[in-house]
């Protein structure tokens, strides 16, 4: 039987948090193939790890990672220094593409230019998190696990509330934040925004 454990992040994790963030990428499945094998995870897991790695936790599989939460308690305060210290060389490394590039990655390439942008529900929900597990860990009640020590170690921190945004196109993830006390914030055609009270 697989042993899952949670540890928190070390530095040799970093490719791990590429390679899960690229294999959970397309809303939720594999997107190994179909995008820059980097690009998601300079965006949605990288950063969190280098700027705060206290808040990031690893889900290990007989040792193995294959998931991880990681997020901030401040959400102002992270885009502020992910925009100064983490966007920089890598917009460089992406030039902007034509504006007629429609593709998922010219997107990527147009988010990391822009960097983190602040929410306007960002006083009532001022932390925010990014959780992925691969399908080895997947329906075996160990997503919830990470939400708690993630919740616990932001609360401890002194935030207020926490927010996520989800893909519709995820539709494993959109059924699954509600089950664990999520409420929606903001619900487009395209993406949902799930809060909760800490
Ligand atoms: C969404 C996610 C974090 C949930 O974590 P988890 O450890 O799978 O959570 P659970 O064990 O509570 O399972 C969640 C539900 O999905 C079902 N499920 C999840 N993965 C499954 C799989 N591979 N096969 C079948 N069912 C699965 C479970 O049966 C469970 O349903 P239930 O609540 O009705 O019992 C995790 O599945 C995941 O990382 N998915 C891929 C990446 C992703 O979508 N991340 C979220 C981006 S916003």
């Amino acid at each position: 039987m697989t042993e899952f454990a949670i540890r928190q992040y070390h530095p040799s994790d970093l490719y791990m948090l590429y390679r899960i963030c690229l294999e959970t990428g397309a809303d939720g499945d594999d997107a190994t193939g179909t995008i820059d094998r980097e690009i998601l995870g300079h965006y949605f897991a990288a950063p969190y790890a280098v700027l705060d790695p206290a808040l990031c936790f690893i889900l290990t599989a007989d040792g193995a990672p294959c998931g991880y939460i990681l997020g901030t308690d401040d959400s102002v305060r992270f885009a502020e220094r992910a925009n100064e210290e983490w966007f920089p060389p890598l917009r460089e490394k992406y030039p902007l593409r034509d504006r007629a590039d429609e593709s998922r990655e010219a997107m990527m390439v147009r988010a990391i230019h822009k960097g983190y942008t602040t929410p306007p529900f960002v006083d009532r929900y001022p932390a925010h998190l990014h959780i992925d597990v691969l399908p080895v860990g997947q329906g075996q009640g160990q997503g919830p696990k990470l939400m708690e020590r993630f919740l616990d170690a932001v609360r401890s921190r002194g935030a207020k509330g926490l927010h996520l945004g989800v893909s519709r196109g995820n539709t494993r993830a959109t059924a699954w934040y509600p089950k664990l006390g999520f409420h929606t914030v903001v619900d487009s055609d395209t993406s949902l925004v799930y809060g909760i009270d800490l």
